[in-house]
């Protein structure tokens, strides 16, 4: 059945073509995973999924987007990250981290705080004060947000700089996957969205100017990372503005970072502010599947189909029709973390519990068994 047939990527084999997608809990503090985490995605390997992602994880400490965000980098944060990596793998799963910046985005409050900028307030009650974030240009995100300080060459040398050595730490922690995060208005889609980048260098302007930045990352990782671990890349594959980013020229990028060794195009969209003309967003079940499938077809290169995917039935429909190669499921996995187990059975694939462990499958069949002599249809 196609969501439960292997993958191999490389060196890399995935048990099935479940994702669990990258959520920020914003937990952290001085960006350390903490005993929260490894039990938050220790859940979702229990739970059978094929890959687990981390929550996007800062390359710099200024390119958190909360002050909870988790980060890699320093030596320090390696050690509870490794942890987690090791337990997913225990239990058969692969394990994902997913680096980023969050540019002009950054010192926000987490979303139960408000999802508006870190200040005063902050400081007076959990003594969180706000920083300066950069971008490629002065422009805010919103209306009443902080102006970003326009990055200058020493800070996309930096960048680049931290993004190799968040690498090398990911490699000592264990990881078989590195989704770079340049989706969802954060800094690297900051730079490849005309939206949010007026930039008059090398990296401004043009297409190729634009995603400058996104090449040498991809490439600069690929330099330090193993060829036998993988890749990914999540963009936003348009802005859904008239004048922003749009579909044709996420193939376009896809093809470049191909030639870089980049994977998989991870496909999500918006994100990216701005006040121009909105087209309507299709929202929907899988909305964001067809962008994953256009991708795949015309860039000849992997992709992965997320957002509000619940359904087995839809999630298995994108793997058999070959809209993409790996689905990813975040909210659902919250609400479910047995996501997979239960997607194995509604599929027909498991009757018995056959597909759990077997410290849960050999007593919640015994209880199955138990209910059918009770009669106790449920
Ligand atoms: C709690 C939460 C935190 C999220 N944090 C991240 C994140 O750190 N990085 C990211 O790329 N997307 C993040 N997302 C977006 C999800 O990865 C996913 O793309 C989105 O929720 C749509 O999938 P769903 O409909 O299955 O929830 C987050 C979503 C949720 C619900």
């Amino acid at each position: 059945m196609a969501l439960f047939t292997p993958l191999k990527i490389r060196g890399l084999e995935f048990p099935n073509r479940i994702v669990i997608s990258p959520m920020s809990q914003y937990l952290s503090v001085d960006g350390l995973a903490n005993d929260y985490h490894f039990a938050h995605l220790s859940r979702f390997a229990l739970g059978g999924a094929g890959l687990i992602f981390t929550e996007a994880t800062a390359i710099e400490a200024r390119g958190r987007r909360t002050h909870g965000d988790l980060g890699l980098w320093n030596d320090r944060q390696i050690e509870n990250l490794k942890r987690i990596s090791s337990f997913l793998h225990g239990q058969g799963s692969l394990s994902g981290i997913q680096l980023g910046h969050a540019g002009r985005k950054a010192s926000e409050r987490r979303p139960w705080h408000g999802e508006t900028p870190v200040n005063g307030e902050d400081l007076e009650q959990r003594n969180e004060a706000p920083w300066t974030a950069i971008a490629p240009s002065s422009l805010e995100y919103a209306e009443n947000w902080h102006v970003p300080k326009a990055m200058t060459e020493d800070d996309i040398r930096l960048l680049k700089e931290n993004f190799r050595t968040a690498t090398l730490r990911a490699l000592e922690a264990d990881f078989d996957v590195i989704e770079v995060y340049a989706a969802h208005g954060f800094l690297l889609h900051q730079f490849y969205s005309p939206v949010s980048n007026i930039r008059t260098d090398e990296y401004g302007g043009s297409f190729s100017a634009r995603t400058r930045l996104l090449i040498e990352v991809a490439e600069i990782i690929r330099s330090v990372w193993p060829d036998d671990r993988a890749l990914f890349f999540r963009l936003s594959a348009c802005d859904w503005l008239d004048n922003g980013w749009q579909l044709e020229d996420t193939i376009k990028l896809a093809r470049q970072l191909k030639t870089c060794g980049v994977d998989l195009i991870d496909c999500s969209s918006g994100g990216i502010g701005g006040l121009q003309s909105q087209q309507k967003i299709p929202l929907g079940p899988a909305f964001q599947a067809g962008l994953a499938a256009e991708v795949r077809e015309k860039a000849e290169i992997m992709t992965m189909a997320v957002g509000l995917i619940w359904e087995a039935e839809v999630a298995n429909k994108i793997i058999l029709e070959e809209q993409a190669d790996l689905v990813a499921i975040a909210r659902e996995a919250l609400n479910n973390p047995n996501w997979p187990l239960h997607a194995a059975a509604e599929l027909g694939l498991d009757g018995d519990y056959s597909f759990w462990k077997p410290q849960f499958g050999w007593w919640l069949n015994k209880r199955e068994r138990l209910f059918k002599y009770l009669g106790l249809d449920r």
